[in-house]
């Protein structure tokens, strides 16, 4: 047996309301002059109301100070100003509120408060990565998982593609779980960004990668998507669903520890090159990049199948992967996802392009079968 290690640890605060637990928590971690990253959209919702009723209760002063300027698939800009930020002020500590945009910003910028003068680019596993500002991480969409995920995603400077900045120092310190922070979240985005949590699991899932407590965790997730996701689209008030899907998008999260498949590699520049939001991109590939694993390694999707419910025990490869399949591309579309590509903008003058970014993506080199430069620009022109 090959030698590998497994590590699960974030401590993760679960429930309705359980923000307030958020001043004790940070105050216990040693942070007292907190930076918090959110983004702009987030400022008038009720979701950051609570997080500042939940950061003050009766100080007589505001002791934390606010970044808002991170865009949807932030940049290394957006970290440098969080950065500048936190360091004028003498922050000890960072708080992410936000979707995997604004935890992502929060996560990495600590990197350059730490060493202000270097680039993201200069950032790679042999850097000294210790010594990182404490991060707690507050998710109010339920997708990424990057609450509970070692990865930042943030598009560095002069760069086209988006950089994954990894390391178990990026780790939040505590995570919270409130289910009455998503309540906000549209329809569209929290279609969106369930689908993006149910892409995760399917993709560690069927990873080759021997990592049977992530497989675990990626099949419960599913069962947990396919039944509250359609109830949190639904009402957005409905504080069981929306829990069950922070629960299980923190799932994904930590399932991807694993490794992804190659339906990231196509979203990765999707998003990059086109402004394609990341879960609406893994959804549109998704089922495409299904039908192709499944012809080259069939019954690839049988446990899937059984997770969302279906009676494929006993049926033959070909008809359990069938049957996976249609559930979830039909699961997708009842979620109201566009599509095709066409309805998001891409374009065939994209192809080239897309193909050659996610050609260098990693993300496909676990996925199930081996994928090639021609397959992922095939895979493109059937999802368009
Ligand atoms: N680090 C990881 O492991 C990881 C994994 C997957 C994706 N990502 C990254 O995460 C980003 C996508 O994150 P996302 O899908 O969560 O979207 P997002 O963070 O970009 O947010 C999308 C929009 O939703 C709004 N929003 C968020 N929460 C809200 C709420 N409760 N109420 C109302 N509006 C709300 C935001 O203001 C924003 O306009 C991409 O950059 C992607 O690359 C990271
Ligand atoms: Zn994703």
């Amino acid at each position: 047996m090959d030698t590998t290690s497994f590590n699960f640890p974030t401590d993760t605060r679960v429930g309705s309301g359980v923000i307030s637990q958020l001043n004790e928590t940070r105050l216990s971690l040693g942070i007292h002059r907190p930076l918090v990253v959110t983004d702009s959209g987030l400022l008038e919702t009720d979701a950051f109301k609570r997080l500042a009723a939940a950061l003050l209760p009766g100080e007589p002063e505001r002791d934390w100070f606010l970044h808002s300027d991170v865009q949807p698939n932030p940049t290394e800009a957006n970290t440098r100003g969080a950065a500048e930020l936190a360091l004028a002020n003498g922050c000890d500590g960072v708080i992410g509120l936000g979707g995997g945009s604004a935890l992502d910003a929060a996560k990495v910028c600590r990197i350059l408060i730490k060493q202000p003068q270097l680039k993201l680019a200069d950032y790679d596993w042999e850097a000294d990565w210790s010594g990182l500002l404490p991060f707690i991480a507050i998710p109010t969409t339920a997708g990424t998982g990057s609450e509970v995920g070692r990865s930042g995603v943030v598009t560095p400077d002069g760069g086209e593609s988006k950089g994954m900045y990894f390391h178990p120092e990026l780790l939040a310190k505590c995570v919270f779980l409130d289910p009455e922070l998503t309540t906000g979240l549209p329809p569209g985005l929290t279609a969106a960004t369930g689908l993006d949590a149910l892409t995760h699991c399917i993709e560690s899932y069927t990873s080759p990668v021997f990592q049977p407590l992530c497989d675990g965790i990626a099949l419960e997730g599913i069962a947990l998507i396919v039944r509250a996701l359609p109830a949190a689209i639904t009402d957005g008030s409905d504080l069981e669903a929306r829990g069950r899907m922070l629960v299980a998008a923190a799932m994904g999260g930590v399932a991807f520890q694993k490794d992804l498949g190659a339906t990231h590699s196509l979203a990765h520049p999707l998003s990059a090159i086109c402004g394609v939001h990341h879960g609406t991109a893994n959804a549109i590939c998704l089922p495409p990049v299904m039908r192709f694993n499944a012809q080259k390694k069939p019954g690839v999707y049988r446990r899937i199948g059984l997770a969302c419910g279906l009676d494929v025990v006993s049926c033959s490869d070909a008809d359990a992967d069938e049957q996976t399949i249609h559930f979830i591309d039909d699961f997708i579309r009842r979620c109201g996802m566009p599509p095709s590509l066409e309805e998001v903008g891409v374009e065939d003058q994209h192809i080239e392009a897309l193909a050659n970014q996610a050609w260098l993506d990693p993300c496909h080199q676990t996925n199930p079968v081996p994928v090639t430069r021609e397959d992922l620009k095939e895979l493109f022109l059937k999802a368009l």
